[in-house]
């Protein structure tokens, strides 16, 4: 699985770092962004749950 945060949709609600921080950290203005090339198996739960609840729909998992 792949996670990618789309920087024109992200309005840095920070939800997707507070749900997986294993996945997502937050840039230097508070966006989202990925950490790892690849979620591994025992996160893809969490970062799917991330890209569920960011409210900007900036996540997408694949
Ligand atoms: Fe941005 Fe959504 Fe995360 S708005 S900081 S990708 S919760």
């Amino acid at each position: 699985m792949k996670a990618t945060v789309d920087p024109d949709r992200c309005q840095g609600h920070a939800r997707c770092w507070d749900i997986s921080p294993e996945v997502f950290d937050l840039d230097e203005q508070g966006h989202g962004r990925v950490i790892v090339t690849e979620v591994p198996a025992g996160l893809r739960k969490k970062a799917a749950d991330a890209a569920a609840n960011c409210p900007e729909r900036a996540i997408t998992v694949s």
